[in-house]
């Protein structure tokens, strides 16, 4: 929404550190241990590889090479602008600008799906909430995997390892907004809550007039159920990712971490095999489709970084997948693993707006006034002040529909009573992407999202081109109790603002919403205008050792291979409850603790699969 007004400030100055590379040629070495691909970032990708190149730089005598496909995140104003977040997607410099497929359950749409193209993947360009999801989520991680490390309260140390909790930038006192003691205070990335907004008052006085939406002081202890305040990876209102809180400091620290910008990962490459288990250690890059293609070698592993729509692209691209079908694209298949880049999970939305009485400024001001804006922003560059902090979010409230009775009729698809099946996202002006913004009014929306989906989709070659996209289908609101929820959920909306508190301020709805009355209309209304939270996962789900199921082990290992691991979102057999970019830093650091923990020796048959 800002992009008219903000994008003629961008200036793209390259910091180079000692071991950042912009191009293949110019690397200095050709050994490595590992070797992370970050190729393409997906929402919340770029951060496994961000976080385990940052742990494992820490012992000086492994070498690790990092390869992304866009440039820096450095001197990219958007990019650093909390408030400017919706300006870097989609169809920008900084997205691979895929698309999906025709939503058969949105009424035929196809939907931009952005994917971050630069240093820090997605969370260089995500609208930066930090939530954690649910303790029910990760024990039923746990229970899948057959590994009780993945669950709630194994993980607590590495939750808090990520995190150092700051106050608020506008300095407001957060006792009773936030529970510092489920928090980290030494982690490389900040997690901070946004400045005080007029609404607060509302939103919280709702919180204690309504039974159904009741106040929860952390939404990260493990219990999110309950509405409050929202927490966001954002230091000294600035965003904070995987690139400036992983690894640009590790950069700077350590001389074993090689970064190399500019490249395209095309395919990891079999490089031998150990009593017939085929070993993956090679990676071809290029800087283009057609420039010249390079390989390397690492001595331990490949690590995928790429995200839940790349990494099984790049999977499939290397003949890890479906035999039957590799063989039909043209691929030769090596290891026959039909789960990936199936069952795909993803967190639809849809934006109810609420005419308003403000008579505050809120960012409807900001989005139409330019001059407005223009001071913010000034306000920011001197003091990281005002409104530019800001994400889109205010509160966050999570909740479980209240009338189970005909919707569970065919099973529950959430975690467990402490998992939400539906969250609300507040905020303090007009913010949806499917309606337009109307030139005068103040508003107030409520984004409904479904977080416990029963919908499956799938990411799937498109072709052998490394270059083209693969096909991307969320297949959103298939499962019949996926629109149901979402239904309950909208109409959650309407109650919510129904508070006592809110009389003098909501004057209405916006005229989409205030058509949709009956089930049927709600359903219609969710239908057409519901778009993505963005949160793909599920493509290289995790199962058990032996399961026959899934792609990768417990320790996320590729299953049926030597070598090769994936780290990032695509590995959650289920979704988490939860902005999955908190949940991508968790086992991210499990990962490199279990990495770490093989020890300095050369990986040998001792770490074969059994
Ligand atoms: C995405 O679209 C933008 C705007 O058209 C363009 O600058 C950018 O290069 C595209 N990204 C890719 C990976 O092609
Ligand atoms: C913040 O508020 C809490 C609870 O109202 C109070 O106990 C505390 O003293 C306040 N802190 C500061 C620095 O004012
Ligand atoms: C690469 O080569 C193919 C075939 O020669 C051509 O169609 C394509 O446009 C080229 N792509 C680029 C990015 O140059
Ligand atoms: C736009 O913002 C400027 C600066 O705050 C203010 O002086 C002006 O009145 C605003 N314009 C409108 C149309 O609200
Ligand atoms: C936050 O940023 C401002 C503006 O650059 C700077 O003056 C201030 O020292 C920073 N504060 C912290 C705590 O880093
Ligand atoms: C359905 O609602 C009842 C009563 O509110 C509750 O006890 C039960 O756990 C709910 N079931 C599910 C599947 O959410
Ligand atoms: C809400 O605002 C929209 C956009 O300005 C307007 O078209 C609509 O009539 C308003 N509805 C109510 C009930 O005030
Ligand atoms: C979507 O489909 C529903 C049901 O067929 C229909 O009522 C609605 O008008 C459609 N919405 C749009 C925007 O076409
Ligand atoms: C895998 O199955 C074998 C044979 O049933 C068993 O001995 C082994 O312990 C299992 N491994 C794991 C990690 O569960």
């Amino acid at each position: 929404m800002f992009s008219a007004i903000f994008l003629t400030l961008l200036s793209v100055a390259l910091a180079v550190n000692g071991a950042l590379y912009t191009h293949p040629t110019h690397l200095t070495s050709k050994s490595y241990d590992y070797i992370i691909c970050l190729t393409f970032s997906r929402r919340s990708a770029g951060v496994g590889g961000g976080v385990v190149a940052h742990r494992l730089s820490e012992n000086p005598d492994i070498r690790i090479l990092l390869i992304e496909a866009g440039p820096s995140n450095e001197g990219i104003l958007p990019v650093q602008v909390p408030l400017l977040c919706t300006s870097l997607n989609p169809d920008t410099a900084y997205d691979w600008n895929y698309t999906t497929t025709p939503q058969t359950g949105l009424n035929g749409t196809v939907l931009d799906y952005p994917r971050g193209r630069l240093l820090g993947g997605s969370s260089s360009i995500n609208y930066m909430l930090w939530t954690r999801g649910s303790r029910d989520d990760y024990d039923r991680l746990a229970r899948v995997s057959g590994d009780a490390g993945w669950a709630w309260d194994a993980l607590v140390p590495f939750m808090k390892s990520v995190e150092t909790l700051a106050p608020a930038v506008d300095g407001h006192n957060i006792s009773g907004e936030v529970d510092p003691s489920v928090h980290g205070t030494s982690g490389p990335l900040t997690v901070s809550m946004s400045m005080s907004v007029p609404t607060d008052r509302l939103v919280i006085g709702a919180t204690q007039q309504l039974e159904e939406f009741p106040f929860v002081e952390d939404m990260n202890s493990g219990s999110p159920i309950g509405m409050g305040y929202g927490q966001s990876s954002i230091r000294n209102g600035t965003r904070d990712s995987s690139a400036t809180a992983y690894i640009q400091p590790a950069l700077a620290r350590h001389k074993n971490l090689d970064v190399l910008l500019n490249s395209h990962v095309l395919r990891v490459l079999k490089t031998g095999s150990v009593n017939g288990v085929p070993v993956f250690r090679g990676v071809q890059f290029a800087t283009s489709a057609n420039a010249t293609v390079f390989t390397l070698n690492a001595a331990r592993e490949v690590i995928l970084s790429a995200g839940a729509i790349a990494t099984p692209q790049l999977l499939l691209l290397s003949g890890i997948g479906n035999s039957a079908r590799l063989k039909e694209t043209g691929i030769r298949a090596i290891v026959d693993l039909p789960d990936v880049g199936q069952h795909m999970q993803d967190h639809p939305l849809v934006a109810n707006i609420f005419n308003t009485s403000s008579q505050d400024i809120t960012t409807d001001d900001i989005q139409r006034n330019s001059t407005l804006a223009a001071e913010e922003l000034t306000q920011w560059q001197t003091s990281r002040k005002g409104f530019m902090t800001m994400t889109i979010a205010t509160q966050i409230g999570w909740f479980r529909v209240r009338d189970n009775s005909s919707i569970f009729a065919r099973g529950d698809p959430s975690a467990g009573p402490t998992s939400p099946h539906y969250e609300m996202i507040i905020s303090d002006g007009f913010a949806a992407s499917r309606e337009t913004f109307p030139n005068t009014g103040r508003f107030f929306t409520v984004v409904t999202a479904l977080v416990s989906p029963a919908s499956r989709g799938s990411v799937t070659l498109a072709s052998t081109n490394p270059f083209d996209n693969p096909i991307v289908d969320p297949n959103f609101f298939s499962a019949p109790v996926d629109i149901a929820i979402m239904r309950e959920a909208i109409k959650a909306s309407r109650r919510l603002v129904s508070a006592p508190v809110f009389a003098d301020y909501i004057t209405g709805e916006f005229p989409l919403l205030a058509a949709a009355q009956t089930d049927a209309e709600i359903e219609a209304y969710a239908r057409s205008y519901a778009t993505t939270v963005l949160h793909p996962v599920g493509t290289a789900a995790m199962s058990a050792f032996n399961a026959s199921n899934g792609v990768v082990n417990p320790d996320l290992t590729v299953k049926g291979t030597i070598g090769l691991r994936v780290v990032d979102s695509s590995i959650f057999p289920f979704i988490p409850a939860a902005h999955t970019q908190a949940p991508t830093y968790i086992i991210a650091e499990r990962a490199a603790s279990i990495i770490a923990s093989h020890g300095s020796v050369p990986f040998t048959e001792s770490f074969l699969p059994v």
